[in-house]
């Protein structure tokens, strides 16, 4: 099964525009396309431009396309339009690339120059900021899932038909001499970060046969050898010793073995202080005995998204080698209903000794989360950072377009908003004032795993924090932005690799 990789889309930067391309792109607003399409015409067919932007043909409103043909030493000539608000710059700007991409696609176009000459609002300082926004929207468009489609049947069958995705050429020109080495870098570190995304939406993708927690272990291990960090897998002969027993509750119903995956990367000095990263690793959520309807069930092989996005920023930042130490912790689990899966009733000693009544043995993330929680405390981390697709009131809450963000510390939360915020990828507090909790106290053990139904998303944070002592952390459900039904310009139907880039933002910041 051949798959596309960021490996071999070939980037490049240059100042001169290069000639053996299908297409110039151009992006600009409605203020400046008027003049530029004046400035422009030289290079197509004379006048022809200004003929445009005087009939009207385009206007460079945000959203707006147009492929001309002819003129030029480059073939085509892609017209895209640009909101001509400034807030929220890079998000325009990685639409418009998206957008670019998306209509290059449908042409079975593979080689393509962003010409930074001709796109407007980008000032000399910040030239590597704006490729960096392009090629992001660019390799988030270009992803596809198509592992387990015959070569006839893919999308990205080209103008060959050979069907094996012909080499992408991405290049960007029109860069003063002087920015060329950051635009570079940054060329870099961007297709380093969208094979994180790739990576995540990938084993998201993968159907639930597939990425059993064995999978997603034997995943983390080859990413650890290839990249330069350490793994750790605990089977659950391991997991009983210790006493991982909200864990072990999910997964006994399961034939599939259950693994909790740790990784350390160390990229500071052995006595810096860690931030620790937890993702749910449900890779199928059934409900357990407490059974879903069939209806779109088979969604919830996406319920291991946190987990994937923890994998996958892992690989990330070791391969970006930024100078900090990471745990990254992914209790992987298959939650099932069997002869000797947990009943609704059952009670079980969690890893920090505390009792849960498991009255709801589809509210299986926060018990898998609690001792994945708990264990990695116990290393004393700086700060502690959990995702999950943790619960569907979280989709009534926020619908699917910001995650929900819960904690006990007003600075990590502030600090998750704003890498949200940069990347694209909003992030929305909900409180987490003390009375929440008491919906959680039960007649027969110290807690019970529902809370009922006001507030679902707060409760489910409120469980997870009775977990994380007084360490600083926050909690991302990401319920609502992990998985997108109907896809647009980067973002294609299915995985969104959501919190890859937030973490990564994040990280980079520290
Ligand atoms: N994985 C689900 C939450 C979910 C729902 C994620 C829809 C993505 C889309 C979670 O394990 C779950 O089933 N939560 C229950 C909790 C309830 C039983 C308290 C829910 O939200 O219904
Ligand atoms: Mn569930
Ligand atoms: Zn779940």
């Amino acid at each position: 099964m051949k798959k596309q990789k960021i490996s071999q889309i070939t980037c490049s930067c240059a100042s001169e525009l290069p000639q053996d391309v299908a297409c110039q792109i151009v992006i600009t607003d409605e203020k400046h396309w008027p003049e530029l399409a004046g400035e422009l015409s030289p290079r197509s067919d004379a006048g022809m431009l200004q003929q445009v932007s005087d009939d009207g043909e385009f206007n460079a409103k945000a959203g707006e396309t147009l492929l001309l043909h002819g003129g030029g030493e480059i073939p085509r000539l892609l017209l895209i339009g640009l909101s001509a608000q400034t807030a929220a710059a890079a998000e325009q700007y990685r639409a418009a690339a998206a957008l670019a991409v998306q209509q290059l696609r449908q042409r079975k176009l593979t080689s393509w120059v962003f010409d930074l000459s001709a796109i407007v609002n980008v000032g000399d300082g910040d030239v590597a900021t704006v490729v960096d926004w392009l090629l992001d929207g660019a390799l988030l468009e270009l992803y596809r899932f198509e592992h387990y489609k015959s070569a006839d049947l893919k999308s990205d069958k080209s103008e060959s038909g050979n069907g094996n995705g012909d080499e992408i050429v991405c290049a960007f020109a029109g860069i003063s001499a002087d920015a060329l080495v950051a635009v570079e870098d940054a060329i870099t570190r961007r297709k380093i970060i969208s094979d994180g995304v790739w990576l995540a939406r990938d084993l998201v993708n993968q159907p639930g046969n597939v990425k059993v927690p064995t999978y997603l272990a034997q995943t983390a291990w080859d990413l650890a050898k290839q990249y330069n960090f350490n793994c750790t897998l605990l089977g659950p002969a391991e997991l009983q010793r210790q006493g991982f027993g909200a864990l072990l509750a999910v997964a006994q119903g399961s034939i599939c073995e259950p693994r909790l995956i740790a990784m350390e990367y160390c990229g500071a000095g052995e006595d810096q202080p860690a931030v620790a990263l937890v993702g749910k690793g449900v890779t199928f959520d059934s409900g357990g005995i407490s059974l879903k309807p069939g209806e779109g069930m088979d969604q919830m092989k996406m319920d291991m998204a946190g987990g994937a996005a923890v994998l996958a920023t892992m690989a990330t930042i070791a391969r970006l080698q930024l100078p900090i130490n990471v745990i990254g912790v992914v209790p992987a689990v298959e939650n099932m209903p069997s002869d000797r899966a947990t009943r609704p009733g059952d009670i079980v000693t969690s890893l920090s000794g505390q009792t849960i009544e498991i009255l709801n043995t589809d509210a299986e993330g926060r018990l898998i989360l609690a001792d994945a929680l708990t264990w990695v405390a116990k290393k004393q981390p700086q700060v502690i950072i959990d995702l999950a697709t943790l619960t569907g009131a979280c989709i009534i809450a926020l619908g699917h377009h910001a995650s929900a963000v819960l904690g006990n510390d007003d600075r990590l939360v502030e600090q998750l908003r704003q890498a949200g915020d940069s990347v694209g990828e909003r992030v929305w507090q909900l409180p987490l004032f003390a009375e929440y909790a008491k919906q959680l106290k039960s007649e027969v053990a110290d807690m019970k795993n529902i809370g009922g139904r006001p507030a679902g998303t707060i409760t489910a944070a409120a469980f997870l924090q009775k977990f994380v002592a007084e360490i600083p952390w926050a909690h991302l459900d990401i319920a609502g932005t992990a998985w997108a039904d109907k896809g647009k310009p980067g973002q294609p139907c299915g995985a969104t690799g959501v919190g890859v880039r937030l973490l990564v933002d994040y990280l980079q910041g520290r």
